[in-house]
C-alpha cells in the first residue's frame, strides 16, 4: 500500500476515452449489493490514439461480468490489477457492460457507497467512485448519469439520486425501484445516492428567470425539527447567487440529506448535497450561534459549487482550488452581507492566519495548486481552500468588484459545461481588465506566507510621506528560491486626530501594487506626520512587520476607520505583552500587567456596548494557537500559563466592569438568531469567562443559574464550558453529568460534551480521555466523534497533549496506527499536530519524531497516512 507513486502535474495528459453516458443500476445490499453500469465509450479526438482503455477500480470492488457490445470478454482480453482494469483491445465507439459487487457494510473508509446509521450513501470526491464500478474516475471524463436504485420498499421507502426522479415502480419481492436522470455532463465524483428511512423538510423557491425549484432537505425523523434554518440559508444562497453573480439555479430540484457518519463538511454532488449533521441541523436548544453560523455557510457553499465546481468544473485533482478557493471566497462573501462583515472578516483570517500559516510553514506546506502528491485527499487543505479564497480575493481587490464580475461571468460563459485549470480562472479575469496577470498567477504555483518589511520617511519641508516595503517567503518543501509577488496593500493614513487623510481619488483607503522585492511609494501633501493603517481588511495573506510603538498599536485601536485594522492592533498590542511575559515565565520572574494595557481594555469594556459584536472580538485575546504560530519557538506550558495570568489580572483588575457588561446583555427577552443577539449573547459570555476564572463562588452561581436556566444552546454551553474548565471541580462534574443525561440522546450535543472535557487544559486531561473513550456515547467509527475527542485533546489541548513525557504524543500514534486500516483519510487529518514538531524545543522534537517514527517503521500504511508521515520525518 505504500508503495503508491507519486503523481505529477507536469505528467497531465488527456483522457484517451470518452463516456458520453453512463446508465447505473444499484440492487442495494447491505453485504453484496450489485452494480451494472452501462457506458458508451468513445475514442477522445483530442488524444494520442490506443487501443487499450483504462479504467480505475479499488481493490475491494469484485468484477462479476463485462460485456463489450454486448460480448462477453474473453478472460485474456482485460487485466485486472490491485487499481486498474484495463481492456487490452478495444473500438473507437462501443457499449460497454460491466457489472461489479461491493459491500457498504465492511466500508469504514466512508469513501464510495457505505451505511451511516443504516442508511446508504455515497462520498466520491475525490476518488471514491473506483470503489463503486470501473470506471475513468477522473473529472475531466464528464458524462449524463442515469441511476436507478433497487431496495427492499419498507426500510428503504426513499431513494434518491442525481438530477430529476424521471420512474418508479415496485417489484414482487417487496423491492421498489427508482430511476434518476441527471441531464447535466458531470464528473463521476459529483455523482451520489441515497436510500433511507428518511423524513424531510420541503420548500419552493422561484428563480430570477420564474422557475419554480422544489428544495428538499432529508434527516431521520427525529431530526426534522432542526432543518429550518439550514432551508432558509439555501434560499438565501440562492437568491444571493442570483443577485451578486447573476447565476440560476439549474435543475427542477435542490436536494440536500443529513447523514451522520461523514469525513467532511459536506459534498455538493449535482442536486443531492450530502452533508454531515453537523453541518446542516440546527435548533436553538441544541445548536450554538457558531453552529448557526457553520451550517449557513456550509449550505451556502455547497450551493455555489453548482456553478463553482460543477457546471465548470476542474482538469484535475491539481485544480482543485478552482472550485473550492472560488466558491470558499463565494460564501466568504454571502456571510459577510448576511452578517456583520468586519466580524466575518476578523474569524477568516483568524484561520488563515493560525492554521494556514502554520500549513504554510510545516513539511506538508505546498502551493495553491499543488505541483505533486501521494493521495489527493490529503490536499483538501486549508491552503487550497482558504488560501485559495485569499489569492481570489486579492484578484477582487486588484481588479475591483464590477470587473471581477465581468470576469467571472465570462469565466462562466467561456466554460461551462467544461474541466477547467486554475490558468483559465485567471485568464477570464486577464481578459476582461486588460491586465497582465502573469507574475500574480505565482500565488498558485509558489508556497509559503510571504513577509513584508515595512519602513516610512515624513519630509515635513516637502510634505513627503515614503513607504518602504520589502517583500520575501521562506524556503518551503517545493522550492528554496521565491519570485516576488503581485499583492494589493491597502493602505490608510492616519493624522495625530484620528481621522484618515485623503489620498487618491478621494479616498481614505489607497490600494498600493506590489510586485517587486523592494518597492517605495510616494505620497505627497501629506501635512503632518502621519501613522499608517497598513493592510487593511487583510488585503493579502502575508506575515507585515513595521515598527510600531504600544502607543501607536493603542491609537490604532481606538481610532482607526478599517474595522478589521482596529481588531489587528488590540491583537498586536497584546501578543507583544504575551511575548515579553513567556519570556519573564521562562527565566523565573514574577508576571505582571502594565497600567496602560490594563488602561486601554478598561476603555474598550467602557465603550462595549455601542458594539457588542466588535468588543467581544476585542476583548478576546490571541489564541493559543495564534500565539504558537507567532512564536520563535513553541513553549506549549508557557503559552498557556502567560494567557491564562492574563484572564486572571484583567478578570481582576477590571472585575466590575466585566460583571457590569454580562449584567446589561442578559438576556431579557428570550432567544432570537439575529445578528445582534448573537453579539449581545457573545460579548455576555465573554465576560462570564472572564469571571470565572477568578473561582469566585458569586460567579459560580451566576454560571449554575445561567446553566440552568438557559433557553438556548449557547448561553447553556458557555455556561458549561465557563465551570468545567475551573477550580471548581465538584461542580464541573456536576454540570457535566447534568448536561449528559438531558441531551445523551442528542449526538450532536454529545459532541460538544465529549470536546468541552477533551479540551480541559487542567491536569490529567490524557486519563480523562481514555476513560471517555470508553463511554456508551462514543463511537470509533464516527469521524465526528473522534475530531470531537481525540482531536480536540491533540489540537486544543496544548498543555495536556505536550505533556513532558511523552504520553499525549504516544496516545495519538496509537489510535493513528489502529486507525489507518479503518478510515485512512481520517487517520492522516489527525497527525498534524505530530507533523509541527520541528517547531518545538529539542525535547519535544525527540519524542514528536519517536512516534512518527514508529508509525512509520509498522509499515502496511495506506498511502494517505504514508505520505504525512513521510514528508514530516524528511
Ligand atoms: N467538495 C467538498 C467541499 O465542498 C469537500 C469534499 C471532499 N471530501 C473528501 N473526502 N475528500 O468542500
Ligand atoms: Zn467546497
Amino acid at each position: 500500500m505504500s508503495a503508491k507513486p507519486t503523481i505529477y502535474l507536469k505528467d497531465y495528459t488527456p483522457p484517451s476515452f470518452l463516456i458520453d453516458t453512463i446508465s447505473l443500476r444499484f440492487e442495494l445490499d447491505e453485504t453484496a449489493t450489485r452494480v451494472k453500469s452501462q457506458l458508451q465509450v468513445r475514442r477522445n479526438p483530442q488524444a494520442a490514439v490506443t487501443r487499450q482503455l483504462q479504467l480505475h477500480g479499488h481493490e475491494s470492488v469484485e468484477l462479476c461480468e463485462i460485456k463489450l457490445n454486448g460480448a462477453h470478454l474473453a478472460a485474456d482480453a482485460y487485466q485486472r490489477e490491485a487499481e486498474f482494469l484495463t481492456l487490452l483491445d478495444v473500438p473507437e465507439s462501443f457499449e460497454l457492460e460491466i457489472e461489479t459487487c461491493i459491500n457498504p457494510e465492511a466500508n469504514t473508509a466512508l469513501e464510495g457507497l457505505y451505511l451511516s446509521d443504516g442508511m446508504y450513501c455515497t462520498q466520491c470526491e475525490a476518488e471514491g467512485f473506483r470503489r463503486i464500478t470501473f470506471y475513468p474516475d477522473r473529472p475531466d471524463v464528464m458524462s449524463v448519469f442515469t441511476t436507478t436504485l433497487v431496495a427492499d420498499a419498507s426500510r428503504f421507502p426513499v431513494l434518491l439520486g442525481n438530477g430529476n426522479p424521471v420512474q418508479r415502480g415496485e417489484l414482487d419481492d417487496g423491492r421498489h425501484w427508482v430511476t434518476w436522470v441527471d441531464p447535466f455532463p458531470k464528473p463521476a465524483y459529483l455523482f451520489a445516492l441515497v436510500a433511507g428511512d428518511l423524513q424531510c423538510l420541503e420548500d419552493q423557491f422561484t428563480t430570477c428567470s420564474g422557475r419554480q425549484v422544489t428544495l428538499q432537505i432529508y434527516a431521520e425523523a427525529k431530526d426534522l425539527e432542526k432543518l429550518d434554518h439550514a432551508m432558509t440559508a439555501l434560499k438565501n444562497a440562492m437568491r444571493w447567487d442570483e443577485e451578486v453573480y447573476g447565476r440560476e439555479y439549474d435543475l427542477d430540484i435542490y436536494m440536500i440529506v443529513a447523514v451522520d457518519f461523514f469525513n467532511m463538511g459536506a459534498m455538493e454532488n449535482k442536486g443531492l448535497n450530502i452533508f454531515n449533521t453537523a453541518c446542516v441541523l440546527a435548533h436553538p436548544r441544541t445548536t450554538t450561534d457558531a453552529g448557526f453560523q457553520r451550517v449557513e455557510s456550509v449550505v451556502a457553499h455547497e450551493y455555489f459549487h453548482n456553478w463553482s465546481g460543477n457546471r465548470v468544473t476542474c482538469r484535475d485533482w491539481f485544480q482543485l482550488s478552482l472550485k473550492e478557493g472560488f466558491t470558499v471566497f463565494r460564501d466568504q462573501c454571502f456571510s459577510a452581507d448576511m452578517h456583520s462583515a468586519v466580524v466575518q472578516r476578523v474569524d477568516e483570517v483568524g484561520i488563515l492566519r493560525t492554521a494556514q500559516f502554520a500549513e504554510d510553514a510545516g513539511p506538508m506546506a505546498h502551493p495553491v495548486r499543488p505541483a505533486s502528491f501521494i493521495e489527493i485527499s490529503n490536499f483538501y487543505t486549508l491552503t487550497v481552500y482558504e488560501k485559495g479564497a485569499a489569492v481570489v480575493r486579492m484578484l477582487h481587490t486588484l481588479l475591483g468588484a464590477d470587473v471581477f464580475r465581468k470576469g467571472a461571468d465570462l469565466y462562466f460563459e467561456r466554460h461551462d459545461g467544461q474541466a477547467v485549470t486554475t490558468d483559465d480562472f485567471v485568464q477570464a479575469m486577464a481578459d476582461v481588465s486588460g491586465r497582465d496577470l502573469t507574475q500574480f498567477k505565482r500565488w498558485y504555483s509558489q508556497a509559503g506566507t510571504p513577509r513584508l518589511k515595512v519602513s516610512d520617511h515624513y519630509d515635513a519641508a516637502s510634505q513627503r510621506y515614503q513607504l518602504n516595503v520589502q517583500q520575501s517567503c521562506p524556503a518551503t518543501p517545493e522550492a528554496q528560491q521565491k519570485l516576488p509577488f503581485h499583492l494589493p496593500l491597502s493602505v490608510g493614513l492616519l493624522r495625530a486626530d484620528g481621522s484618515s487623510f485623503v489620498l487618491k481619488d478621494g479616498k481614505t483607503t489607497q490600494l498600493l501594487e506590489l510586485t517587486e522585492a523592494e518597492q517605495t511609494f510616494v505620497f505627497d501633501s501629506i501635512d503632518e506626520a502621519p501613522l499608517p493603517s497598513l493592510l487593511r481588511d487583510f488585503s493579502a495573506p502575508v506575515k507585515l512587520v513595521y515598527g510600531y510603538t504600544d502607543e501607536q498599536l493603542a491609537f490604532l485601536l481606538s481610532h482607526d476607520e478599517d474595522g478589521f485594522n482596529r481588531w489587528d492592533a488590540g491583537q498586536q498590542l497584546s501578543l507583544r505583552l504575551v511575548n515579553r511575559l513567556i519570556a519573564d515565565y521562562q527565566q523565573g520572574k514574577p508576571l505582571s500587567l502594565p497600567d496602560t494595557f490594563v488602561a486601554t481594555w478598561q476603555s474598550v469594556l467602557q465603550q462595549a456596548p455601542q458594539d457588542p459584536a466588535m468588543a467581544a472580538l476585542l476583548l478576546t485575546l490571541p489564541s493559543e494557537a495564534y500565539i504558537s504560530e507567532t512564536a520563535e519557538q513553541i513553549d506549549p506550558l508557557a503559552i498557556h500559563h502567560v494567557r491564562h495570568f492574563m484572564r486572571c489580572a484583567l478578570a481582576e483588575q477590571l472585575e466590575s466592569s466585566w460583571l457590569e457588561l454580562c449584567r446589561q446583555h442578559d438576556s431579557q427577552s428570550g432567544y432570537t438568531a439575529s445578528a445582534a443577539d448573537m453579539a449581545r449573547r457573545s460579548l455576555r459570555n465573554l465576560c462570564l469567562s472572564y469571571l470565572m476564572v477568578l473561582e469566585s463562588p458569586a460567579h459560580l452561581a451566576l454560571a449554575q443559574q445561567q446553566f440552568e436556566t438557559a433557553d438556548n444552546m449557547t448561553d447553556q454551553f458557555a455556561a458549561l464550558i465557563s465551570v468545567a474548565h475551573s477550580g471548581f471541580r465538584d461542580s464541573a462534574d456536576e454540570l457535566l453529568a447534568e448536561f449528559l443525561s438531558q441531551w445523551q440522546h442528542e449526538s450532536l450535543v454529545m459532541n460538544q460534551w465529549l470536546m468541552v472535557q477533551a479540551t480541559d487544559p487542567r491536569e490529567g486531561g490524557l486519563a480523562r480521555v481514555q476513560q471517555l473513550l470508553e463511554h456508551p456515547v462514543y463511537d470509533a467509527r464516527n469521524p465526528n466523534k473522534i475530531r470531537s475527542l481525540i482531536g480536540a485533546f491533540c489540537q486544543q489541548n496544548a498543555v495536556n497533549f505536550h505533556a513532558q513525557d511523552g504520553s499525549g504524543y504516544r496516545f495519538l500514534a496509537d489510535h493513528i496506527l489502529q486507525l489507518d486500516a479503518q478510515n485512512p483519510q481520517i487517520a492522516a487529518r489527525l497527525l498534524t499536530p505530530l507533523t509541527r514538531w520541528r517547531r518545538y524545543a529539542a525535547d519535544r522534537q525527540a519524542l514528536m519524531q519517536a512516534q512518527l517514527q514508529r508509525i512509520m517503521d509498522k509499515g502496511q500504511l495506506s498511502g494517505d497516512v504514508y505520505e504525512v508521515v513521510s514528508k514530516s520525518l524528511c
